[in-house]
């Protein structure tokens, strides 16, 4: 069978190591995940208590339409219901898009690292890749701007961007944006926008306003705690989004990932707890790479990138001996590092014991290939 020779070249995703199968390798009776940027403290009491109610349901489809979620998402974020368009996590979201707009005859432009769902699915569709590098972690716009071209459709921004949790602030991104020609979309991934602290991180939705080439992503899988559920989202032009929908599978999310998603937009509070958690969770991370000299990025995400002065794959290793499962950096372009998503106090506890003892048995940077 003849295949899109592009497959070919694509590695499959390789996903955090799953906590059960770490448990059975290594016989151990606890392990803490922290490699993909999920919520530590799990999902709203509002979520687990609705979805309970809705297990009855079970054998009916769901609405593809989503027109709960819809009008909900669409109050919360003061757009027109038009204009959202739910996907199966905004993993889908990003496949509609290289679907619906990329051809072998188009190009789309990224930066070099970040997440790694715009390559493979521009790839997918044959179109090519212009990676254009980061610049100490963050987006390179002036250089992404000049890569652009009449055959670009896509440019990507993902803000705060993964693995380095680095931003692009409001005036580098609308004087962006202002550039960029009308024929290409602009798609601003925030996947930890709930994250954010920073005061100069850009407010995308009313930009929409302007910019019918501009797409947001959001998603309810980060600080909403549903990544299981597999629900996010993207908010454009109405006319735009109405056109991408036919790529759309007609029940593409679950009813419950629906239930889920709406329960938790209402409870705002817990998201304020968790991201306050986060923040405090996160300055003892930052201090314990300042007290060891170990440089990181400043990131306003729930994970932190550090550069541990060593191959980033026995980094990993080490710690997932200790039942700590982290992101080595050798799969996501930063060889020395590990991606560690920030845990609960306890874990970070368990986490900071576990790095001290590391540092202390590989006192000498060993850097072996
Ligand atoms: C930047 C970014 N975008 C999108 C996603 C996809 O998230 P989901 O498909 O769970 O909504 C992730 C997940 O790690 C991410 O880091």
């Amino acid at each position: 069978m003849d295949i899109k020779s592009q497959l070919l070249s694509l590695p499959p995703y390789q996903p955090g190591k799953p906590m059960e199968e770490v448990k059975k390798e290594l016989g151990l009776e606890r392990v803490i995940k922290l490699a993909s940027n999920e919520n530590p403290y799990g999902a709203s009491t509002h979520v687990t208590a609705a979805l309970q109610q809705s297990l009855t349901a079970l054998s009916i489809y769901p609405d593809g339409y989503a027109a709960l979620l819809r009008e909900k998402v669409a109050n919360f974020l003061n757009v027109q219901e038009e204009q959202l368009i739910f996907g199966n996590g905004s993993d889908e979201v990003i496949q509609f898009l290289c679907r619906a707009l990329l051809t072998s005859e188009d190009n789309m432009v990224t930066a070099d690292p970040t997440f790694s769902q715009y390559k493979l699915n521009a790839t997918i569709e044959g179109a090519k890749v212009k990676e254009v590098a980061l610049v100490n972690g963050v987006h390179d716009l002036e250089a992404m701007l000049a890569a652009i071209d009449e055959k670009t459709k896509i440019v990507w921004v993902c803000n705060p961007n993964n693995p380095t949790g680095t931003y692009v602030n409001e005036t580098a991104f609308t004087r962006f944006l202002a550039q960029v020609p009308e024929h290409v979309l602009v798609v601003s991934d925030e996947a930890y926008y709930e994250y954010v602290d920073a005061n100069d991180y850009p407010e995308t939705i009313p930009l929409l306003v302007d910019y019918p080439n501009l797409v947001v992503l959001r998603t309810f899988s980060k600080a909403y705690g549903l990544a299981s559920l597999r629900i996010g989202y993207g908010v454009g032009n109405a006319n735009f989004i109405r056109s991408i929908d036919p790529v759309r599978p007609p029940f593409n999310n679950t009813s419950l990932a629906h239930i889920a998603a709406l329960n938790a937009l209402d409870d705002q509070a817990f998201i304020t707890n968790c991201v306050q958690k986060n923040q405090v969770e996160m300055k003892k991370m930052e201090s314990f790479c300042q007290k060891h000299q170990l440089t990181y990025f400043p990131s306003e995400t729930n994970f932190l990138l550090i550069d541990f002065q060593r191959k980033g794959n026995d980094v990993f290793h080490y710690l997932l001996k200790e039942g700590i499962i982290v992101r080595s950096g050798e799969a996501l372009g930063y060889p020395t590092y590990a991606r560690i998503t920030i845990g609960t106090e306890e874990e970070n506890i368990l986490l900071i014991q576990a790095l001290e003892k590391m540092l202390q048995s590989m006192s000498v940077p060993v850097l072996t290939d």
